[in-house]
């Protein structure tokens, strides 16, 4: 019997020409699997596919439950957010879609694990690193990597073998979608200068035709985590996607952005994350309410970490783990709800409350309920200022006495 190998398959047109490669290259039987992050089309239909062009089984898992509650939620509530700018939803589908692949393939006594990355992007590194992780001992072919063929050889190597060709393949874009986002490259995007032709986006309205008055969300939050819409209790999935429709209605979410690449590359991405967008900033909120100081400073640090952690395809290793027990700990107090307003674009919060605010209204108004002591501030600045003075006195303002004498 041929040896089998499990293939991570979308339905597109490079992990379609793959089964038939597979089978024909290395002659094994190629198991087709299909995870639904929210990204996929019919289920059913690409199952159908892909035992049509050749695959001897195809199966299917729904697995946005477990992306949300254990890959975007995580991700959430340590606001990751690459340079700035991404909220990573390619980046977090990857690691489960391998855990998927890994765990089918020892189930079906498979002895490779394939995906459809090209050997020039990030995805490539996410999906080898996690295999090295989880089992290590698994092959791993990647078929866009290895066959050298330009789209458009592709699309014949397609033709030749009788393999239906997606419609979006006229379409001269790459897109990777699920629930966190939308990615988009390739194409007219190439040039960095040129501004995204509207056809690119999905989910999200041009500012000039969201409309002209503004909606109001109120998300409530439970230890970091999103629990509610408009005070309704909701599960994770439902949420996003919810929001995705309404925060995308009013065109909230758009990212175009250049891009630096774990293989160096610097590359032009645009964005679609509706849902991403709103829940960062209400979440961001809600710690601003409820977190000392120390702790935001300190988080930042966690931020951007973790975010070049996910980025460069190492959710599966212990730092991550290991910062993730951090993060929970740190979420605990991070409840309550926030108020966003979403027009022509823009996403602003514009209220929040908790139960465990640090907000003190005795100690911040200037009202009559004031009961700060305000005299106590003169000898709190006298030592904390205490510092500057002694410098400043002994080496010149700015810690320069020479420029000072000069000036
Ligand atoms: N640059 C993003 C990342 O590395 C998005 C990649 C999207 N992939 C795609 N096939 N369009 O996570």
């Amino acid at each position: 019997m041929a040896d089998k190998v499990v293939l991570a398959y979308s339905g597109g047109l490079d992990t379609s020409a793959a089964i038939k490669w597979l089978a024909d290259k290395y002659n094994m039987g190629v198991i087709a699997l299909t995870a639904d992050i929210g990204g996929v089309g019919e289920l059913p239909a690409i199952q159908k596919k892909a035992m049509k062009i050749g695959a001897v089984k195809a199966i299917t898992i729904d697995a946005k439950k477990l992306f949300v509650d254990s890959f975007v939620f995580p991700a959430l509530k340590a606001n990751v957010v690459y340079e700035k700018q991404y909220p990573l939803a390619t980046a977090l589908g990857r690691p489960l879609i391998t855990k998927l692949m890994v765990d089918t393939a020892i189930k079906e006594g498979a002895i490779a694990v394939a995906h459809g990355s090209t050997g020039k992007g990030n995805d490539q590194v996410r999906f080898d690193v996690s295999v090295a992780a989880l089992a290590p001992k698994l092959k791993i072919i990647a078929p866009a990597r290895e066959w050298g063929m330009t789209r458009e050889e592709t699309i014949a190597y397609a033709e030749k073998f009788g393999i239906p060709i997606p419609v979006k393949v006229a379409s001269p874009y790459s897109i990777d979608e699920n629930l966190w986002g939308r990615s988009i490259e390739c194409g007219v995007l190439e040039d960095p200068w040129v501004e995204p032709p509207e056809e690119v986006f999905a989910w999200t309205k041009s500012p000039a035709e969201a409309p002209d008055k503004p909606e109001y969300i109120e998300i409530g939050f439970e230890s970091g985590i999103p629990v509610s819409l408009n005070g309704k209790k909701l599960d994770g999935v439902a949420l996003i996607q919810q929001l995705n429709k309404s925060a995308g209605k009013h065109g909230v979410g758009r990212v175009d952005n250049v891009e630096s690449r774990l293989v160096g590359i610097k590359s032009r991405e645009i964005y679609e994350s509706p849902a991403a967008t709103v829940l960062l900033k209400a979440h961001q909120a809600m710690e601003a309410m409820t977190l000392s100081h120390q702790q935001l400073r300190f988080n930042e640090k966690v931020t951007s970490e973790y975010a070049d952690i996910i980025y460069n395809g190492l959710w599966f290793t212990q730092l991550r783990q290991d910062l993730a027990a951090y993060v929970d700990q740190a979420q605990k107090n991070v409840t309550g709800t926030v108020r966003v307003k979403l027009f022509k674009a823009n996403c602003i919060v514009v209220g929040r409350k908790s139960p465990v605010s640090l907000y003190d209204f005795g100690l911040a108004t200037y009202d009559k309920e004031d009961v700060f002591d305000q005299s106590a501030s003169i000898g709190f600045i006298h030592i904390f200022g205490l510092p500057t003075k002694v410098q400043s006195r002994v080496q010149g303002q700015g810690g320069d006495k020479k420029t000072q004498k000069k000036a």
